[in-house]
């Protein structure tokens, strides 16, 4: 099969990390993909926001499946047209990639299917938003509507923050703008992914992320600054209930609108003393939360893929190593506000080289003389496998240590929560 993988982080070299060991595999290409990638298959240069362009590379190269690694192509109906040109892809349609698109959808979807989440009241009035703040109370959450990369959320532990936040969305020369103010739930935050073919979810694996930029989560919320795969919080009893009370009723509240949801259904949780209850959906594989699942996957992931799109996931079987992986991101210097790019990347070869350690690209170049270098916030991705959290905590740090990169930084807690 010859496969073109859309994307360019660490989450797109480690998908392409897995498809490259499948048996099925032919060909890969990446687009725009980056010196990771490039080990992988054959990075092509496409605007992917052009449509067309995309298509007329899959014909001219007899691309035979699509794999959108990003939320901005899902949005912005990549995979419809891809469909709507024959070619078969992976990833949720316009409609269905509302669930991460605008949350004041998924609220609406979450109500109507009876899935536990925070109440919730959504205002586009500034006035009337203000009123509610004062009448709720703080803590309060403020979230912005559509995509906002996790920067629109502010958790207000006081009134002043909150009618801040709202000033900030819904005051002068914001037009058009809508929020959503949210109860603020407790408990200890983790992430679910589901694969979903339309009417069927198959269970992947759990996940924890580190948001925060700084060690003990403090700072300005960033993509993610690493994470670890099994989540322990997520017992095989919570996982159970994840299934039955938010994943699949989503699904068949999806199909009901007529709208089927296909793809990776990634579920934000918060595990609270009455059970989970969802934060926010995302409708496409977490970054770093991809470079922990991928390297714990046992089995060909091309044609997981391939069923999810075909509708054929009841016959799909799981395995996964028993083994635990926790991945630490390699920043540059200023990220996430302003990352420092251009500098050198020393040592590289030999932290790939450790035993039980895989060093996934994102933010990286390589330069005309061959010198590795930052192009981005996020830079490496370094993930350790091992028997316990703690074994694999010690072998990514080991590896992220033999890297020489002064222009980097990176949390030196990543999996405190499990250890
Ligand atoms: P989101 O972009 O919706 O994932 O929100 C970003 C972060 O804000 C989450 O990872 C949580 O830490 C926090 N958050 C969002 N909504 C809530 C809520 N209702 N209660 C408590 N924390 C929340
Ligand atoms: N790591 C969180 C995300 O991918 O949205």
């Amino acid at each position: 099969m010859r496969v073109l993988l859309i994307g360019s982080g660490g989450r797109e070299h480690a998908l392409a990390w897995k498809l490259k060991q499948s048996p099925l595999l032919e060909t890969l290409f990446i687009a725009p993909g980056n010196p990771g990638t490039a080990q992988c298959g054959t990075n092509v240069v496409l605007d992917v926001t052009r449509h067309s362009d995309v298509i007329a590379f899959c014909r001219q190269e007899h691309i035979g499946f699509v794999v959108v690694g990003p939320e901005a192509p899902l949005v912005a109906g990549l995979v419809d047209d891809l469909a709507e040109a024959g070619i078969k892809a992976f990833g949720p349609s316009k409609a269905a990639a509302q669930l991460e698109g605008s949350k004041a959808f998924t609220k609406e979807l979450c109500f109507e299917a009876h899935i536990p989440t925070a109440a919730y009241a959504r205002f586009t009035d500034i006035a009337a938003a203000k009123a509610y703040v004062m009448a709720q109370g703080a803590p309060i959450v403020i979230k912005a509507d559509g995509l906002a990369a996790g920067k629109g959320v502010v958790v207000a532990e006081t009134i002043e923050q909150a009618l801040e936040a709202v000033e900030d969305n819904l005051g002068q020369g914001v037009a058009g703008a809508e929020i959503v103010i949210e109860e603020c739930m407790f408990g200890e935050e983790a992430s679910f992914f589901a694969l979903v073919d339309g009417s069927t979810a198959v269970a992947l694996a759990s996940a924890q992320d580190h948001k925060r930029v700084g060690d003990g989560d403090i700072g300005p919320n960033t993509g993610g600054m690493g994470a670890y795969s099994p989540a322990p919080v997520v017992t095989p009893e919570i996982a159970a209930r994840v299934m039955a009370e938010i994943i699949n009723p989503t699904v068949q509240a999806m199909a009901k609108r007529g709208t089927p949801f296909k793809g990776v259904l990634f579920a934000g949780l918060m595990i609270t003393d009455t059970g989970p209850k969802l934060i926010e959906y995302n409708t496409r594989f977490g970054d770093p939360e991809c470079e922990v699942l991928m390297p714990r996957l046992k089995s060909d992931l091309l044609p997981l893929l391939l069923a999810t799109v075909d509708g054929k996931l009841a016959a799909a079987t799981l395995d996964w190593s028993d083994e635990a992986a926790l991945t630490v991101v390699y920043a540059a210097k200023g990220y996430p506000a302003k990352p420092e790019t251009g500098s050198v990347i020393g040592s590289f070869e030999k932290a790939s080289a450790m035993n039980g350690v895989t060093v996934f690209h994102a933010g990286t170049k390589l330069r005309e003389d061959g010198a590795l270098i930052a192009n981005g916030g996020r830079v490496l991705v370094v993930t350790g496998m091992g028997g316990t959290i703690s074994e694999a905590k010690a072998k990514a740090y080991a590896a992220v240590e033999a890297i020489e990169w002064p222009g980097g930084f990176y949390r030196s807690d990543i999996g405190f929560r499990a250890l």
